[in-house]
């Protein structure tokens, strides 16, 4: 079904005003999907009552919350995406995205509408500084944040109760500023996403360039995450 209110574009994706007609169900759906509701912090059920409610205050609350359906460039509804408590003080907001068709899962759809988000954010709202919070397990958010700017601000332990046990909250941030200066290098000048060298791919932490001794007189040279420990040899890092 072609959406009309289509706010913005990006390569993959659009990003679409909420529409209950349109995006109510797959709310409905995705929010009560254990695979998707594992990463996120909600675990009780969503009802319809709820998700109605939802939709509706979306309206009411778009000083504080600005909301988007994520949908593909042929119309196809596959997630959502938002600033959430934003402030016009500090100038911050809270990200937050779910692509809850798991068939869209891993192909760049999240990162391309998470680019434009902070686009938006930056270029249209003027925030500052955008956060994300991502629980220490979920290394595809991990890493779809970094690849658009995010960086590692420290970590909440034992934050959250999921799959049986305490995980790790990390909480990750992103500055216009840098943003800026990220994006014009990494999509201007390359015309593509490269995979910064110096940020862990486990854990977000900052890797450190070494030495170490494989023998005597050998030395190999990798990057070594001093949050984590995640070694990794420097060419791979240098791709
Ligand atoms: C997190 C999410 C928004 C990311 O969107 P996406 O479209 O899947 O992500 P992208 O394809 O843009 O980027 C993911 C990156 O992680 C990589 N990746 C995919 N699965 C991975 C895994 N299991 N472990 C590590 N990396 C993984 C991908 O290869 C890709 O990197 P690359 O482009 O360098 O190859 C989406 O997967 C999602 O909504 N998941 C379920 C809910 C969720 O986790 N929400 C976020 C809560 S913080």
């Amino acid at each position: 079904m072609e959406n009309n209110a289509v706010s913005l574009r990006g390569k993959k994706v659009a990003l679409c005003v909420p529409d209950r007609i349109k995006h109510l169900e797959n709310a409905i759906k995705w929010m009560n999907d254990p695979e998707v509701t594992q990463f996120v912090t909600t675990y009780l059920p969503v009802t319809r009552d709820f998700e109605e409610a939802w939709f509706d205050n979306l309206g009411k609350e778009r000083e504080k919350n600005v909301v988007f359906a994520i949908e593909t460039k042929d119309g196809k509804h596959i997630g959502f995406t938002g600033l959430h408590n934003i402030n016009w003080h500090d100038r911050t907001a809270v990200v937050g995205a779910i692509i809850g068709d798991k068939e869209y899962w891993g192909k760049g759809h999240g990162t391309d509408s998470m680019m434009i988000l902070l686009s938006y954010a930056f270029l249209t709202l003027d925030l500052r500084k955008v956060r994300a919070s991502i629980l220490a397990f979920n290394q595809r958010s991990l890493k779809h944040a970094i690849k658009c700017g995010y960086r590692k601000e420290g970590v909440s332990e034992k934050q959250y109760y999921k799959n049986g046990k305490y995980v790790d909250e990390i909480l990750m941030a992103v500055f216009k500023n840098k943003w800026i200066l990220f994006q014009n290098r990494e999509f201007r000048e390359k015309g593509e996403l490269t995979f910064p060298q110096d940020i862990c791919p486990k854990c977000a932490g900052k890797m450190k360039k070494l030495a170490r001794p494989v023998s005597r007189s050998e030395y190999r040279n990798c990057w070594r995450c001093e949050d984590c420990g995640f070694e990794t040899e420097l060419t791979e890092m240098q791709k």
